[in-house]
């Protein structure tokens, strides 16, 4: 385990803020947290960071911040058809999904390229293109830091919604590892019926391949790429709001005003993509000093360099109500915000 103190977190947050923890820790497993549990750590401030892909400091953070550090992956059982593999919260969810790829094992790819650690994954339960982590996820390990026990939660148990878990409501448990459960070649389904996806795949691409699934990982990354901002050159988390669940007759009551609104069906309700909505209410491209509105995904907020979280959320906060002022609807952000406004 190793400890830092008065850590700066500027790389550990893709929306490359500035913001500094008292104390930065790296663990590796149950033994490492059990050490911290009896030190008294989990009765002071603290939280648990992998990537911070989903996170905007608005400060610094006055507690302990957590980092899992190991890597390992298992597989723990291995049938015709399927796998169950077992892998270590700190592993990058990309680089676990280019193992099961090239192994031929199906199921993540098309989740490929979300910046988001293994531990990360079911708690946010990251989706893209038509899958969500709840689609994969068997089993998640877990410490319980308010009395320094392990225990394990089935996929049911986890309560997956839509970028939800039981796990937002119960920060006491920190994810030590991760069961998926992938699809050998060649009884695996591929999902490609989300959006412009199947347009992306390669002229050749043959469904029925053994190289299909890396054909899907490939075309996902393209479509990402040409979306969202790489983490490495422009700072952002991603999709800023949730795209916002509304009653039917909200649908019905827009499409009046704006005939080509895109929105799914989800049970009796139905999702409106809130880019959609913040593209058409002019936000697209803007840009004040460091931090703007990608130009080409306006669900996706950016800093161009040295922004605050602040000026982030303040942003954000003008970027809603205008929506609100639009169509009505109320927009909510997907990100954390961490420390004082
Ligand atoms: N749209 C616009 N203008 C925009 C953005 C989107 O008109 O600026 C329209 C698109 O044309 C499309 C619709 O809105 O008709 C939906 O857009 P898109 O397919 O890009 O997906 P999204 O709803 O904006 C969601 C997830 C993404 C995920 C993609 C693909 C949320 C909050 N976001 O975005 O997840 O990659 O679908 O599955 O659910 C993330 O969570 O950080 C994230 C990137």
């Amino acid at each position: 385990m190793r400890r830092h103190d008065n850590f700066q977190l500027k790389e550990l947050n893709t929306f490359g803020i500035s913001a500094c923890c008292d104390q930065f820790i790296e663990f590796e497993n149950e033994s490492d947290l059990l050490t911290l549990y009896h030190e008294g750590t989990f009765r002071n401030p603290w939280m648990v960071v992998g990537c911070g892909a989903n996170l905007l400091f608005c400060g610094d953070y006055k507690g302990v911040v957590l980092h899992a550090v190991s890597k390992e992956v298992c597989v723990v059982e291995d049938s015709a058809e399927s796998l169950l593999v077992r892998v270590d919260a700190g592993m990058i969810l990309d680089d676990f999904i280019a193992f099961s790829v090239s192994n031929g094992w199906g199921g993540v790819e098309n989740l490929s390229a979300i910046p988001c650690s293994v531990g990360a994954a079911p708690v946010q339960n990251v989706g893209a293109y038509g899958v969500e982590a709840k689609n994969v996820v068997e089993r998640v390990h877990l410490f319980n830091t308010n009395d320094g026990s392990v225990c394990s939660l089935s996929a049911a148990e986890c309560a997956f919604g839509y970028r939800e878990s039981l796990f937002k409501s119960h920060p006491e448990y920190v994810v030590l590892r991760v069961d998926f459960r992938l699809t050998k070649y060649p009884f695996h389904r591929l999902r490609l019926d989300y959006g412009n996806l199947r347009a992306a795949l390669d002229a050749n691409f043959d469904e029925t391949s053994e190289n299909a699934l890396s054909g899907v990982r490939e075309a996902v990354c393209r479509v990402r790429d040409s979306k969202l901002p790489s983490p490495s050159k422009i700072g952002s988390a991603g999709s800023f709001f949730k795209n916002p669940v509304v009653e039917r007759s909200v649908v019905e009551r827009l499409l009046e005003s704006y005939p080509n609104m895109p929105y799914y069906e989800v049970g009796d309700q139905c999702k409106i993509p809130a880019g959609w909505m913040i593209d058409q209410a002019g936000w697209k491209g803007f840009r004040e000093g460091c931090v703007g509105v990608y130009e080409k995904q306006a669900l996706v907020l950016v800093n161009y360099g040295g922004a605050t979280g602040a000026e982030v959320w303040h942003l954000a906060l003008r970027i809603a109500d205008s929506v609100k002022e639009k169509f009505g609807v109320e927009i909510s952000p997907e990100v954390i915000r961490v420390g004082a406004y």
